[in-house]
């Protein structure tokens, strides 16, 4: 490793950092992370935080998972590469296959078609869904609908899906034939409604009007996060996945959960689409199938789906879609290991657990400061704090405030994210009640020099 004068006399210097500004990493550096132990991260100048980001949302074992580096390593000396393109395969992804169509079956699923990130993952969905209705002859089928505030990566089909301008304005314009449906975000919806039962309701009552106005026989599919994430961790009432899978089967519209953070047991269940009973068409898979160690990622196949192309004789049914690091055969050994420890160490019961304890340490800090608008979480470990200046009028904090609860929470000891007037906290789902109590503290001494 370079010294440390040499890595901040450089950094940022000729990089440019995804979703930054140029000019503001110049200005203002990003902080060097240089080692990471258990589920603390350690910066270039020695100083160790607890990661209450989890890597991004994806470090779900912690940065000291020997079974997955194990893995990685020997995969490496057996064989480090090879394409699974038609013809060829690899052990690997054979194995796991198994191990997902397993993992995955209560969901209903039981392919998977490999990717290497989460953003291929919705690519290929939102591709295969639009490809199923053409096997099937509904080639008028190819219109997207989702959820506004929802996040779904930054290719172009993800960024037309996707519901946060920030995200799609400077590449506008975007694909034709995407509509958004409002998010059941019960602290600012354009119904102005509190009540999360009756917020699901006119969200759901959103989506019939739309599918109405477009004509059910345009659509292909309907994507969605069963907890939004990115989008500032907004957690629907119950109802509401529910509620659009039975719209979207009611009018043969495919339904693609978008998982890339929400499977694995983030939410304290196995998949997000198991938290609310519900079992999706396609499934989007990434960040956590390798616990962050290799960039990797899976599309699970609902049987139904399945068998529309496996029976297919027209040939619509061969698939287009694929990367060179489809089934990885590295990316694949991690998987599998990764899987393995998951279910060990089954930590998505751990994930309830202290994402409860995270929750409630939250809500007591909202009583505390002012400053917190709204906590949500409350489903694994997943939550967000929204600042405002204002607890009547709403009014987002400035870029100012955040940035000082940020910098002091981790010179506290606790690294955090922003996003806008959010904090969002995604940490590994192997955290211990001392570092939830750590989280916590942390923050405290961040709003603490706000109040
Ligand atoms: C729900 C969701 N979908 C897709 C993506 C994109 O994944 P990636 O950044 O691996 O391309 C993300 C990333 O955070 C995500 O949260």
């Amino acid at each position: 490793m370079k010294d440390s004068n040499f890595l901040k006399e450089h950094n940022a210097r000729h990089l440019w950092h995804p979703m930054a500004h140029p000019a503001d990493s110049l200005a203002n550096p990003p902080d060097i992370i240089v080692g990471g132990e258990g589920v603390e991260i350690i910066d270039v100048n020695g100083h160790r935080m607890v990661d209450a980001v989890g890597g991004l949302w994806n470090v779900n074992l912690g940065y000291s998972c020997q079974p997955v580096k194990d893995a990685i390593v020997q995969q490496l000396d057996r064989l480090p590469y090879y394409s699974i393109f038609r013809g060829t395969t690899n052990d690997n992804v054979i194995e796991l296959a198994e191990m997902l169509r397993d993992f995955f079956a209560p969901d209903g699923l039981e392919r998977a078609f490999y990717t290497s990130g989460g953003s291929d993952s919705v690519e290929v969905a939102l591709r295969l869904a639009r490809q199923y209705h053409k096997i099937r002859g509904e080639a008028g089928r190819v219109k997207y609908l989702s959820l506004k505030k929802g996040y779904h990566g930054t290719h172009t089909l993800g960024a037309s899906v996707n519901g946060n301008a920030n995200f799609r304005t400077a590449y506008e314009p975007l694909l034709p034939g995407c509509y958004h449906i409002p998010a059941p975000y019960a602290y600012r919806n354009p119904f102005g409604e509190t009540d999360p039962v009756r917020l699901a309701q006119f969200c759901l009552a959103a989506l019939e009007d739309e599918i109405r106005f477009q004509g059910a026989e345009t659509i292909a599919a309907m994507i969605m996060e069963p907890i939004l994430g990115a989008g500032g961790v907004i957690p629907p009432h119950e109802s509401f996945m529910p509620g659009v899978r039975e719209i979207c089967s009611r009018h043969g519209i495919l339904l693609v959960a978008d998982e890339v953070i929400t499977a694995f047991g983030r939410t304290g269940s196995w998949s997000g689409s198991r938290h609310w009973g519900v079992q999706p068409d396609l499934m989007c898979t990434a960040k956590a199938i390798t616990n962050g160690y290799f960039p990797f990622g899976a599309v699970m196949i609902a049987g139904g789906v399945a068998e529309v192309f496996e029976t297919d004789t027209s040939g619509r049914g061969a698939i287009g879609s694929g990367y060179t690091y489809s089934g990885h055969p590295v990316g694949a050994a991690a998987a599998i290991a990764c899987l393995k420890e998951t279910d060990r160490l089954q930590i998505k019961d751990n994930a309830a657990e202290r994402g409860a304890q995270l929750w409630d340490g939250l809500r007591a800090l909202k009583e505390r400061y002012d400053v917190i608008g709204d906590v949500r979480g409350g489903h694994g470990l997943m939550c967000a704090l929204e600042l405002v200046g204002d607890r009547d009028s709403k009014v987002p904090v400035g870029k100012d405030v955040v940035g000082k609860v940020h910098r002091t929470t981790y010179e506290a000891g606790v690294m955090i994210r922003v996003s806008g007037n959010n904090i969002i906290l995604s940490p590994p789902l192997v955290v211990s009640e001392e570092h939830v109590s750590t989280i916590l503290s942390g923050l405290d001494a961040g709003f603490a020099a706000v109040s």
